[in-house]
């Protein structure tokens, strides 16, 4: 299959990095079609680590060309700073190419998703203040700045001060912050400008030109399906759509080029921030999943929140994303559990509920139906054939693909590339 989509098939953090980049090393072409550096992967190469944000993963691989197409909000500062990150470690950076319609971060973007989360208080949705959501609102409110105006001078220029303005109204009179002025940020962000243009393209034309050529394509998917903006836990949503429709329209192709849509879960559940979720463990078994599958996030080291596998999630991903097949990782972190669940629906009063509700308020109502098998004792690390896991593991694996609808195409026994089992 030459086009191959990875999406995060839960909450994020499913370690979509890995599975990424071990895809990558096959790959002609890597893209990042949504999302911004909210997102975070990590990625381990010779012994080296590198954390990821705005980068597609394939950098790693010289001949890989790497998209960052128009649906990804870029922050040019911290595009400039990963750039130098990975020239610094000897990695090349000349294959990357960004889009030119790609909108642009600005500093009044960071300034109001901080004063905006400060002002909801209690009520706050657990945004990374990195300006993600207000460039999505200016996109979506048709006043946003794009990598092609950055490189417009004097378009910039007029644009920069006129948002500014308008924005200053809204820091000052609404949440009490201090002005910003755009004539301080300006040079700085031509600066920025000078040193972008050179990967500048229409990433689009690119990509549908590999796909023409049978170039294998990978697109490389951030955060998670239940962070969909449309179709995940709303509000605790992120601004963009990290489920395979998001990336025909965040890189500008259609959805008949697209082969394989492979989903990334954990063998568990894990959850950052607020809202429901219905297979919380609030107990040792919680907190031993944290610590032993090391649940604390890549970009903010918030703990995660740490449940049982949720098959009502894993289905609901399936069917929003036209899965082929599921990456289950981090297998290795339930050894030693005497038994396991799996969550095959819910129930709301004794009723069962057998899909993923819309409401919150639905969803906090809903207590788990569990499946529960027998456990595992191995350390199952350095177990390479998926033959040869324990004959629990298995049962465990194929009960998911059962209750999820789809095959699980490769498990995760450990962080490593060797780590990974194709079946
Ligand atoms: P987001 O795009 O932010 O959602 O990130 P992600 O999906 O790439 O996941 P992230 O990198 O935040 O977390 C995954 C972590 O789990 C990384 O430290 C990986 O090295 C690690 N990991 C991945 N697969 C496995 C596995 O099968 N077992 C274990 N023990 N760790 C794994």
């Amino acid at each position: 299959m030459a086009t191959k989509v990875v999406i995060g098939a839960q909450w994020g953090d499913e370690g979509k990095g890995k599975i990424i980049d071990i895809l990558a090393q096959e790959s002609d072409v890597v893209v990042r079609s949504q999302g911004g550096n909210n997102a975070g992967h990590t990625v381990e190469a010779n012994g080296v680590e590198y954390k990821l944000h705005l980068v597609p993963s394939g950098i790693l691989g010289k001949k890989t060309l790497c998209l960052i197409g128009n649906g990804v909000v870029v922050d040019p500062k911290v595009l400039l700073e990963e750039l130098d990150m990975l020239t610094g470690k000897g990695v090349s950076v000349d294959n990357l190419r960004i889009d030119l319609r790609a909108h642009v971060i600005m500093p009044y973007h960071i300034v109001l998703d901080n004063l905006a989360e400060r002002a909801r208080g209690k009520g706050d949705i657990g945004t990374t203040g990195r300006g993600i959501g207000p460039c999505y609102m200016d996109k979506a409110e048709r006043i946003g700045i794009r990598m092609c105006d950055l490189f417009d001078e004097e378009e910039f220029v007029q644009k920069a001060r006129a948002n500014t303005k308008i924005k200053n109204q809204i820091i000052t009179k609404i949440y009490g912050g201090e002005p910003l002025d755009a004539d301080c940020f300006i040079p700085q962000y031509l600066e920025f400008a000078n040193r972008l243009r050179t990967y500048a393209a229409d990433t689009s034309v690119l990509l549908y030109e590999a796909i023409q050529d049978n170039k294998k394509v990978l697109f490389e998917g951030a955060q998670g399906t239940l962070l969909d903006l449309d179709l995940g836990t709303y509000p605790y949503v992120t601004s963009s759509h990290p489920v395979s429709g998001g990336v025909c329209v965040g890189c500008g192709i259609g959805p008949t080029l697209i082969d394989e849509c492979i989903g990334v879960m954990k063998a568990y559940t894990t959850r950052v921030g607020k809202g429901p979720f219905p297979t919380e463990l609030f107990d040792e078994t919680g907190e031993q999943i944290r610590n032993i599958g090391r649940e604390f996030g890549t970009t903010t080291g918030r703990p995660r929140r740490t449940g049982w596998f949720d098959a009502v999630i894993g289905k609901f991903a399936v069917r929003t994303s036209g899965l082929t097949g599921i990456a289950l990782n981090k297998l290795d972190t339930l050894s030693h559990l005497p038994t396991v669940k799996i969550c095959k629906g819910y129930e709301v009063d004794g009723t069962p509920v057998s899909e993923f509700p819309a409401s919150l308020k639905e969803l906090s109502k809903c207590t788990p139906v569990y499946e529960e098998l027998p456990g595992w004792d191995e350390d199952i690390s350095s177990v390479r054939s998926y033959h040869d896991l324990p004959q629990n593991v298995k049962n465990y694996v194929s009960k998911i693909e059962e209750l999820c609808g789809c095959k699980v195409s490769m498990v995760g026994v450990g962080p490593g590339r060797e780590q990974n089992i194709v079946r």
